[in-house]
């Protein structure tokens, strides 16, 4: 009797076993952006070194079950790679990089030219004169191919040029548009490709709803087209507030980049619940409590106008998903977003998907079939 006890046990127990050696199956029924969202378009964040270096959990928990493209919020920006001439800095870039890698993400790197975080060292002399033409050109060509060299065949597709025009549809007098003219925005596209030639290039910026720059970027890929220099996508950084862009505005602006033939991605999406400004309609400069109308907790009110407006931008972006080939958000939660300081610092915002708790916010879950 004893005999046969053991032998109709047996089986049992070598399943236990066999579930004991295999890694934990992933959970196929959990639910995720990139499962939800994938057929349309990559989704994206941002990182910061506190996420690649594995001192916010938390953080790195969210992205690494929803997100399958990532973009540093700083690293790879001039001044924190190449703070000195013949000075690179790429251990938190690298971090980054190997990051998207170990965890099969789609790798973006932001930026090459930008108006901001500058070094002077690049556009001026000792006397603080704007170096010649010449020496502009031999910099941003060493610089650009010394960075996208570094990663090529790893960064999928490199933010070249960055906000380089302003609303009314002029070049902004950034030291590059001073020194070289409009020359260095084909320039910069011109040597990213020598650098990498596989890498897609884009052309980002802000407020692309706006009219005249809509235009002036138009103008710009005809021209780079023009010129046989490659331009894959148009970046709208997409840093939206609740009453502004008009979202058909913002569709007429995707609309008209398809039609000059690149593709769109958005790039830094976000949207603050906050004032944009510090005086209402009437004027008047807002109080403090009117600056910072939050400091707790968004009412309920707010937060389903805000997740409303969020969702009509994301319906935007699935209706055009055969021209948005990635939707990338400017942060992780809520805690971490740039817009908790800006225009005014020390503000409670409330811009991104997940929020302080790390929980997806209503329009989201939503997507993810949770609602
Ligand atoms: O550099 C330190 C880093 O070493 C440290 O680990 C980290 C600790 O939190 O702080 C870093 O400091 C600053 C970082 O923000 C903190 O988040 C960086 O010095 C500072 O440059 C960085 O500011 C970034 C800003 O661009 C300027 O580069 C913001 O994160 C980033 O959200 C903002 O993003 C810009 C886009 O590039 C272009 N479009 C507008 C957008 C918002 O301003």
């Amino acid at each position: 009797m004893k005999r046969i006890h053991i032998l109709l046990l047996l089986p049992m127990m070598i399943v236990a076993c066999l579930n004991e050696l295999s890694p934990a199956m992933p959970d196929e029924e959990e639910t995720t952006l990139k499962k939800a969202v994938g057929h349309h378009f990559l989704i994206g964040t941002t990182l910061n070194n506190a996420i690649v270096n594995g001192r916010d959990p938390a953080s790195d928990r969210v992205v690494k079950r929803h997100f399958n493209a990532i973009t540093h919020g700083y690293a790879m920006k001039f001044a924190m790679l190449h703070p000195a001439e013949g000075r690179y800095l790429f251990d938190e870039s690298d971090a980054f990089v190997r990051y998207g890698e170990q965890n099969g993400m789609t790798v973006i790197g932001h930026c090459l030219v930008w108006h901001k975080q500058l070094p002077d060292w690049v556009v001026r002399d000792k006397d603080g004169n704007l170096v010649t033409p010449e020496a502009l050109k031999a910099r941003m060509r060493e610089h650009i191919s010394t960075v996208v060299g570094r990663y090529r065949g790893r960064v999928k597709g490199w933010d070249v040029v960055n906000e380089a025009f302003l609303e009314d549809g002029s070049y902004r007098q950034s030291p590059y548009y001073e020194i070289l003219g409009e020359e260095f925005i084909p320039l910069a596209f011109q040597y990213a490709h020598e650098a990498d030639p596989d890498a897609e290039l884009y052309y980002n910026d802000g407020n692309m709803a706006v009219t005249k720059r809509r235009e002036a970027v138009v103008r710009l890929i005809g021209q780079l087209k023009a010129r046989g220099l490659r331009i894959d996508a148009v970046g709208m950084q997409a840093h939206v507030s609740m009453n502004f862009p008009k979202v058909e505005n913002f569709e007429k602006s995707i609309q008209a980049f398809a039609d000059a033939g690149v593709k769109v991605m958005i790039t830094e999406w976000d949207m603050t619940a906050l004032p944009t400004t510090d005086t209402g309609s009437d004027g008047r400069p807002l109080t403090p409590e009117e600056l910072d109308p939050y400091p707790e907790k968004m009412p309920d009110s707010a937060s389903q106008a805000w997740n409303a407006r969020m969702k009509q931008f994301f319906d935007l972006f699935v209706k055009y998903s055969d021209v948005v080939t990635r939707v990338t958000v400017w942060g992780v939660s809520d805690i971490d977003s740039w817009l908790n300081d800006f225009p005014f610092p020390g503000r409670t915002d409330y811009p991104l998907l997940f929020d302080r708790e790390y929980q997806p916010k209503t329009f989201v879950r939503e997507i993810l079939g949770e609602e």
